[in-house]
């Protein structure tokens, strides 16, 4: 459902001329406005970018002036967020944002809505201020606030690219159940179905706007991309998009890797590849471990094509992956493939750029760089690269923060010898971070170290 966001706006010459009939008024959409979102419609093409000025000042300040023109998302992780700035960097509230997006000059927008009753279900780093039941709360006091600045006409200029709720739905499918990754609080959510109700809430609210373009969170490949969460992921997207006054047309696509670490596309093997103990993805390596893909992009265009289709989305969606930390350049960059004449475990460490130690780390991860700068359709199906974690800002943090407004989530520990859901790896975290969303000068300075493409 949307608005409709033609006006009535007097006689028009044209239509008189045309018709040659007296008409008493035309309708007609405003001249500046953002056209109406429909499915297959990518915001991103053609479109400038919002530069958040927090950022980008956090950016300059800690010493990448080089890249502090980068467009990032406006994270909308709080109700208070909304009048006053997300927790960390930022200090201004969604109107200031948006009022400055207009200043730029700017067509588009990114926000991330990050608020959902439980939110954080599977980890303790970015636990968010609402409970498990309340859901009208977020229905009135988040989304509806929201929904009430987007819709000021002095608005409807800019598109909105709005990343729906990172990690809810995912959390759903893998970490409940029998399963050993389950979790009480993620089984909480499964059963009271808020977690459902407000991504359709979300969905259906704002996509009522015409220039708002919802982009549903997909985990990554190295979480979705085995054949038991693959499709049950799209099914359980499709639920929501079908929830509380929401429908599929709501939806413009996807996001991958959303604050994740994952490679965009590992250039030194693929997944048909078979080493001299046979395939790879067959058990020959851990790091693949029966996955379907190696990479964000293979994952994101498969989850598009195949995955969201048969579970009844519209063909000819899209998908923005999150390039913001998945570059993996530096000194432990492999130039070239491992050696396939040899084990298929030796082969694919050797060849991955993805330098993490389990796929399945997430928090602050040591020796990641920056990665692709933000680009429009750069490949089937994908609608953009897209910085959406503000490089710079923390994952969690690394040891207990008396209190703290979030949770300690071992994650972030770098002593840690890690759960069920890395399968009990060391957690790769970087030592001496501040809570998630603050700060983190050194976590910073090695991303520039290792951006790739570099920083010049
Ligand atoms: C935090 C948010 C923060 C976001 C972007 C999340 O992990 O929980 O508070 O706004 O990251 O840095």
């Amino acid at each position: 459902m949307r608005k409709s966001r033609l006006r009535v706006t007097g006689v028009s010459a044209a239509a008189l001329a045309a018709t040659g009939t007296l008409l008493t008024y035309s309708l007609s959409a405003p001249p500046a406005a953002a056209e109406t979102a429909a499915p297959g419609d990518n915001p991103y093409a053609g479109s400038q970018l919002y530069v958040n000025p927090d950022w980008s000042a956090a950016a300059t300040q800690g010493g990448g002036a080089a890249i502090a023109d980068t467009p990032t998302a406006v994270w909308l992780d709080s109700i208070g967020a909304i009048t006053s700035g997300s927790d960390g960097s930022n200090n201004m509230g969604l109107r200031e944002h948006m009022d400055e997006a207009l200043a730029q000059g700017a067509d588009a927008i990114q926000i991330v809505t990050y608020n959902l009753p439980g939110r954080d279900c599977a980890a303790l780093a970015s636990r968010g201020e609402l409970g498990p039941t309340e859901i009208d709360r977020y229905k009135t006091e988040f989304i509806d606030a929201i929904d009430t600045i987007i819709d000021d006409p002095a608005y409807e200029s800019l598109k909105v690219i709005n990343i729906v709720e990172i990690d809810s739905l995912p959390n759903l499918i893998t970490n409940v159940g029998g399963r050993e990754t389950a979790t009480p609080e993620c089984d909480v959510m499964k059963a009271n179905g808020n977690y459902v109700k407000g991504v359709g809430y979300n969905l259906g609210t704002l996509g009522d706007n015409g220039n708002v373009y919802n982009y549903i969170d997909i985990g990554h490949h190295g979480w979705i991309g085995w054949d038991d969460n693959f499709q049950a992921t799209a099914d359980l997207l499709y639920e929501a998009a079908n929830a509380e006054g929401a429908s599929p047309e709501d939806v413009t696509g996807f996001a991958a890797n959303t604050a994740n670490y994952g490679a965009t596309v590992e250039p030194y093997f693929s997944i048909d590849d078979r080493a001299a103990d046979g395939p790879i993805r067959e058990g020959h390596s851990s790091w693949v471990d029966w996955n379907r893909y190696v990479d964000e992009q293979s994952f994101a265009q498969a989850f598009v094509t195949q995955a969201a289709t048969s579970a009844g989305f519209p063909s000819g969606m899209g998908a923005i992956i999150d390039t913001s930390r998945n570059g993996w350049g530096g000194a432990d960059r492999p130039s070239g493939p491992g050696d396939i004449s040899g084990p298929g475990e030796d082969y694919v460490n050797d060849s991955r750029t993805d330098r993490r130690i389990h796929l399945g780390n997430w928090c602050n991860q040591s020796g990641a760089g920056l990665g692709e700068r933000p680009t429009a359709s750069p490949a089937t199906s994908i609608h953009a690269y897209a910085w959406i974690k503000p490089p710079g800002e923390s994952d969690g943090a690394s040891e207990e923060i008396p209190d703290d407004d979030k949770g300690f989530d071992r994650m972030c520990d770098p002593t840690y010898e890690g759960n069920a859901r890395n399968q009990y790896n060391m957690s790769g975290a970087l030592d001496g971070a501040p809570t998630s969303g603050h700060w983190f000068q050194a976590q910073f300075e090695e991303l520039i170290a290792n951006a790739n493409p570099s920083v010049s």
